[in-house]
């Protein structure tokens, strides 16, 4: 299986830094917020990993990570030039996974507690479609939000009003090979974005959507105050 790691975007929420440096260069803990996601690839077994980045602060990307070494992995870029939404980003995947290859899915701004190792070796062997990955929050209307029937997944709201459950859909995702023809499908959203969202429910329509619970803790550091949070739940994590 390839990964797939998105980290371009503007990070307007995080201005005046993401002016100057792209958001997930920003330090959390103590390292730039990219290596975390890096580091969950190889923890998950993952050897091979396409990093999408934006062209502001490209060269400092290369100047941390390289060719991603020091984690085990080959790291490949590819430049998203416009900032089209998650699910445009990922298309650029297309051709660096196989025919046949699934793939994994990680946006660089969460950050995370539980390893994804045991989830991915079983979507690698047996899983068809694609996979969430699912954490009980106190307020899930930042997030998307799943509706369930039955215990799946019926259907995702993106960021509703009045959320239909206290869960949200976090930025770690499994897809198999039918993804990039199902992008082709989608129709911008009224922000002018292809909406990750709007792809899970396709998957979920055809009754193709599995998900799980994360049992540790999760951020999606995209403010100041859950990028603090998150920095000292890595400091406590790494014993600094
Ligand atoms: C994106 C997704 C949303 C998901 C979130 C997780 O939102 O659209 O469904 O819950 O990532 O981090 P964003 O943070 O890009 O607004």
């Amino acid at each position: 299986m390839k990964g797939v790691i998105l980290a371009g975007g503007t990070g307007t929420r995080l201005r005046p830094m993401t002016s100057i440096v792209n958001k997930h260069l920003l330090p959390v803990g103590k390292h730039p917020m990219i290596h975390y996601a890096i580091e969950k690839m190889a923890e998950a077994g993952i050897k091979q990993v396409l990093l999408i980045i934006g062209k502001q602060s490209a060269g400092l990307y290369m100047d941390y990570i390289g060719l991603g070494q020091q984690w085990g992995v080959e790291i490949c870029y590819k430049i998203q030039e416009n900032a089209g939404g998650i699910a445009q980003g990922l298309a650029l995947a297309e051709g660096y996974t196989l025919p046949g290859e699934k793939l994994l899915l990680i946006l660089a701004d969460n950050l995370f507690e539980d390893s994804l190792n045991a989830q991915v070796q079983k979507f690698e062997s047996q899983g068809t479609g694609a996979h969430v990955f699912l954490k009980q929050m106190k307020d899930s209307r930042r997030y998307g939000v799943p509706v369930f029937d039955q215990g799946r997944i019926a259907r995702i709201l993106e960021k509703p009003a009045n959320p239909p459950s206290d869960y949200a859909v976090t930025g770690i995702y499994l897809y198999d090979d039918q993804v990039f023809d199902i992008i082709r499908t989608l129709q911008p959203s009224a922000r002018g974005e292809l909406e990750i969202t709007d792809l899970n429910n396709v998957y979920a329509e055809r009754g193709a959507l599995s998900h799980s619970l994360l049992s540790g803790w999760w951020v999606d550091a995209g403010t100041h105050r859950s990028l603090l949070d998150a920095g000292m739940k890595l400091l406590e994590r790494d014993r600094l």
